[in-house]
């Protein structure tokens, strides 16, 4: 059986293991939400030894040249000497600066000890204490002096009641820092852009919106944020000031209705979508009836934990 060695600790494991199970199985706390490669929470460095990796693709070839691994991703074939990001070393540490709630949204803003270079639409890895978990950064780069989350805490989960609980002055640490496929391309400027979010999958919409605005984008921009209720368009107002910006908020039991009325105004027509699973589907299906060609819809879906 090939050995398993973190730190001081040594340990065997049946050959074949999936290293983030093996990891976890001996308690030491690798954050995880995927299991399926996209999110980054699960990242280690193998320092020693090559496990079987069935994904060596979602890492940049340099990073994994490095050594670096997602551990859900990989098998332990040899013997491997792995370091796991340790919150309270590798973290960034950032102080709560502002918690604002609008039913079940929590909207906090952090200042982390020193800057993050990040671009509009990406998502970091957040450390509550030992609860790691993905959320999109909604903030600006470059023009906002701190990062900000929406946390959707209708549901219990160990990073939500947590969250609940968070006050201005409490420390939170940064993980990993990932692009998913949300962005905004400057080649876009004359295009249509769609942006359609569920509940806090409008978190990076919202930061890759004020980019495009940013950027002096010219042809029409259209948000559609489907939210459980009233209290769940916690960005309406913010929304609603916006030039230049047609903004359709849409409870979801009228989801359905909505997005059959979509008509794209071109063919060139861009289409940015997130939310939880089942909702980004539908809006992909949709967009697809409605004649928005595949390659020109780019979606980040909010996988919860495994
Ligand atoms: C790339 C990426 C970006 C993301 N960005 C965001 C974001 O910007 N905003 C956001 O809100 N979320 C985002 N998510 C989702 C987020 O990371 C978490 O998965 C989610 O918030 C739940 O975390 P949790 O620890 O509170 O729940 P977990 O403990 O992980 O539980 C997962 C789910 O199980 C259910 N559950 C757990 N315990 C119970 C129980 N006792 N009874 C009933 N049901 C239960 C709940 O539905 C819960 O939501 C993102 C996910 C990914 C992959
Ligand atoms: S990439 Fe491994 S848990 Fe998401």
């Amino acid at each position: 059986m090939p050995e398993l060695c973190v730190g001081e600790r040594r340990w065997a494991v049946p050959n074949g293991s999936n290293l983030l199970d093996a990891l976890n199985g001996a308690g030491l706390n690798v954050p995880y939400s995927c299991r399926a490669g996209s999110c980054h929470a699960c990242l280690v460095h193998c320092l020693e030894g090559q496990p079987a990796d069935a994904l060596p693709e979602a890492l940049a070839l340099d990073k994994h040249a490095l050594g670096w691994r997602l551990a859900c991703q990989c098998q332990v074939v040899e013997d491997l000497r792995v370091a796991v990001f340790d919150p309270q070393q590798d973290g960034v540490p950032a102080q709560v600066c502002a918690v604002d709630w609008s039913g079940d949204v929590l909207r906090v803003r952090l200042r982390p000890e020193r800057a993050l270079r990040y671009q509009a639409g990406q998502h970091v890895v957040l450390w509550n204490g030992a609860v790691a978990r993905p959320y999109s950064l909604a903030s600006l780069p470059g023009e906002d002096d701190f990062l900000e989350f929406h946390i959707d805490c209708q549901h219990p989960g160990a990073f939500c009641d947590k969250a609940r609980g968070l006050q201005v002055g409490d420390e939170l640490r940064l993980g990993e820092l990932r692009g998913g496929a949300l962005h905004y391309d400057p080649d876009w400027q004359a295009r249509p852009l769609w942006l359609l979010a569920a509940g806090t999958g409008l978190a990076p919409l919202w930061g890759i919106l004020r980019e495009a605005l940013r950027q002096g984008h010219q042809a029409e921009i259209r948000v559609v944020h489907v939210a459980r209720d009233k209290a769940g368009h916690y960005m309406a107002e913010s929304l609603m000031q916006l030039q230049g910006v047609t903004v359709e908020l849409v409870l979801a039991e009228q989801m359905e209705e909505a997005l059959a009325g979509l008509r794209p105004s071109s063919r060139q027509t861009v289409a940015l979508v997130c939310g939880a699973p089942g909702r980004v589907e539908r809006f992909a299906r949709r967009l697809f009836i409605a004649g928005v060609p595949r390659g020109q819809v780019f979606a980040d879906v909010f996988v919860e934990h495994a």
